[in-house]
């Protein structure tokens, strides 16, 4: 598969499938209403936006331009039954699509082990996860076994489950966002850090075991990332843009990278953190 290609081609897909949703949502066969459609334009601007240049970049047509239907048209008589059959080969090769999945669900065997996810995949990506602080963690025991499953004990259920189907298939790419809090025990994040230090030496693991099935395991590390997880928090300098994260975790996908920090710099930040002997993360509030 070409570099580049994959992201631009996850890029239609799920903003497709975002807007396909959207439509389906709302009961259009029925709604014959002008504000109907341009409010959900307006609040589906940024996907629109995104599909609309996803495509340019994919295919090198601009569904904006006057012409582009005719465009579209030209090209397809053109290559005609060859880019049929391309694209049809194409889609087998690489199908996306956004599934919600509930990592909440406890109480004895967790449903999330029954789970069927469709064979045929290329890929999981498994972004899921709560946080809480500390504070609220001592002082919540149920919200931390809450966490705890969510974070680690689903996920690997979950990830246990995909992993499966996708070893069926020859292998696959399997995406799972932890996190640098897991690198190190630290006063601020004990339990987050726990559960995510659990789930990176899982996926090291499964790396490890099935790499040479065909299994590509990535592990995403992010830092301080701008997203409503961390909303209302202070941002450090170096905080992450959640699109520029995105990029880096696309472009480790389409390598086959195993583990990426995002933002980059937070590797050197957690290199120093490893480093630091216990006298020193003992004083220190990070
Ligand atoms: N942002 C950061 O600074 C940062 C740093 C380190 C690691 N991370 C990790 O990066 C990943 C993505 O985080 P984010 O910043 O994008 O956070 P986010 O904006 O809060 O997104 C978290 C995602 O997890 C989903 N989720 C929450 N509870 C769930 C449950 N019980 N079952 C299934 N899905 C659930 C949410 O779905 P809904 O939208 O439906 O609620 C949401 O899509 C997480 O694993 C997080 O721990 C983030």
């Amino acid at each position: 598969m070409e570099r580049g290609n994959l992201r631009e081609r996850l890029r239609v897909r799920l903003f497709g499938e975002q807007i396909l949703l959207s439509i389906r949502y709302g009961d259009w066969v029925n709604v014959d209403n002008e504000d109907f459609a341009k409010n959900w334009a307006r609040y589906w601007k940024a996907e629109i936006q995104g599909y609309v240049h996803a495509y340019r970049a994919a295919t090198g047509v601009d569904l904006t331009a006057a012409d582009a239907t005719r465009r579209v048209n030209a090209i397809n008589r053109e290559r005609g039954e060859a880019l049929r059959a391309r694209l049809v080969e194409r889609i087998r090769r690489f199908r996306a699509g956004l599934a919600a999945v509930g990592l909440a669900a406890g109480g004895g065997l967790s449903p999330v082990q029954n789970l069927e996810i469709p064979a045929g995949l290329d890929a999981v990506v498994v972004t899921a996860g709560v946080f809480a602080t500390q504070d609220e963690l001592e002082a919540d025991a149920a919200l931390t076994e809450k966490l705890l499953r969510i974070d680690f004990s689903n996920t690997v259920l979950f990830c246990e489950a995909a992993k499966k189907v996708l070893l069926q298939d020859g292998g696959g790419t399997l995406c799972v966002f932890s996190s640098v809090a897991g690198e190190r025990g630290r006063k601020p994040v004990i339990i987050y850090g726990a559960a995510k230090a659990g789930l990176t030496r899982y996926l090291e693991g499964l790396d490890h075991k099935h790499r040479a099935e065909g299994l590509r395991v990535i592990t995403v590390k992010p830092g301080f990332v701008k997203t409503s997880m961390t909303a209302g928090m202070e941002p450090p300098p170096f905080a992450g843009e959640p699109d520029a994260v995105a990029r880096r975790v696309l472009r480790a996908i389409d390598r086959g990278t195993p583990v990426v920090y995002a933002p980059a710099l937070w590797w050197l930040i957690m290199a120093v953190i490893r480093a630091l002997p216990r006298s020193i993360m003992r004083r220190i509030n990070f």
